[in-house]
């Protein structure tokens, strides 16, 4: 496993994501991929299966503290107030009294940031988050939030697999010493179709999700949450860390980053153009 080490955070670089992992997959999902090897696990309250994954974690038999668990507070919740009452809830739900990330899960305009980041630091002094960041904020909002109220955010994460460049996010992210986690990293699959990708997983006998994967994790402070229900899946992303992507590889897959978002509802901000 690789490790990034940030705000006195040791989290582990994979993880597995939970979207749409409900019932019994949710719960066999989370205790299979604890079983092969994954430490970290990634939930929200809008994935309406946080009892499910803290079932598959206390079920798995590993002791709490060598998992690193992520939950997010929904939009709506993120009112003083709401927010803390939503995320004891999430514990409850988790079976767990701290999380060790809880993130904002989308930014709303409609409740004022510094309300929200003040709700989200009381969480964190009260034990109950480890850390505390954020998700699909842009440069903008990363600054309102870090500059103008003096947030200490871990995290933010956002869309990001090799056909989404993310540079302006990265580069604020690095100046604040903060780390981005890549949802939608096997873009659903679609990396293993990508010729380019496929080309390279071919000289290290992967597939173009795989390659796609330690390609992230290979960056500074980026860590991958692809999700995967099938044991097949979640076996193959874990399988990244008996090679390396030499210099002409990662030149590759720089030049295939560009615009191609798959994620951007109505309620999204406006997102940093690509370069
Ligand atoms: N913060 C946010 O707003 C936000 C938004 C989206 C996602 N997320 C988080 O990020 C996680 C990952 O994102 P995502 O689920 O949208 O997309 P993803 O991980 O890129 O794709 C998951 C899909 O790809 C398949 N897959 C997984 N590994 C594969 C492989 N090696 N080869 C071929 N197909 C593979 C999975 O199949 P099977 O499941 O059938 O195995 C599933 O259908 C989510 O589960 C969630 O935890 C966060």
């Amino acid at each position: 496993m690789i490790f990034i080490e940030a705000k006195g955070a040791k989290v582990p670089a994979l993880g597995l994501g939970t979207y749409g992992m409900t019932g019994k997959t949710g719960v066999d999902g989370v205790r299979f991929a604890l079983e092969v090897g994954y430490r970290h696990v990634d939930t929200a309250q809008m994935y309406e299966n946080e009892a499910e994954v803290g079932r598959g974690i206390v079920d798995s038999g590993i002791p709490r503290a060598e998992i690193f668990l992520t939950t997010k507070v929904l939009p709506r919740n993120l009112g003083a107030g709401d927010l803390q009452r939503s995320t004891d809830a999430s514990l409850k739900r988790l079976k767990t009294d701290y999380v060790d990330l809880l993130l904002v899960h989308w930014p709303n305009p409609a409740i004022p940031l510094g309300e929200t980041l003040g709700a989200i630091a009381q969480v964190k002094a009260e034990g109950k988050a480890r850390h505390i960041g954020v998700s699909n904020f842009t440069v903008a909002l990363l600054g309102a939030a870090v500059a103008d109220h003096g947030a200490d955010l871990l995290a933010n994460q956002v869309e990001y697999h090799p056909f989404l460049s993310q540079k302006p996010v990265l580069a604020c992210l690095n100046l604040h010493g903060m780390m981005l986690t890549a949802y939608r990293p096997v873009a659903k699959g679609e990396t293993n179709q990508d010729s380019v990708l496929a080309g390279i997983g071919k000289k290290y006998g992967k597939s173009g999700a795989q390659v796609a994967l330690r390609w992230l994790i290979e960056q500074d402070r980026v860590a991958a949450i692809p999700k995967a229900a099938s044991r097949e899946h979640c076996q193959a992303n874990f399988d990244i860390f008996d090679f390396s992507l030499d210099a002409a590889d990662a030149a590759a897959i720089a030049a295939l980053t560009g615009n191609r978002r798959y994620l951007d509802p109505a309620w999204a901000p406006e997102w940093d153009p690509p370069e």
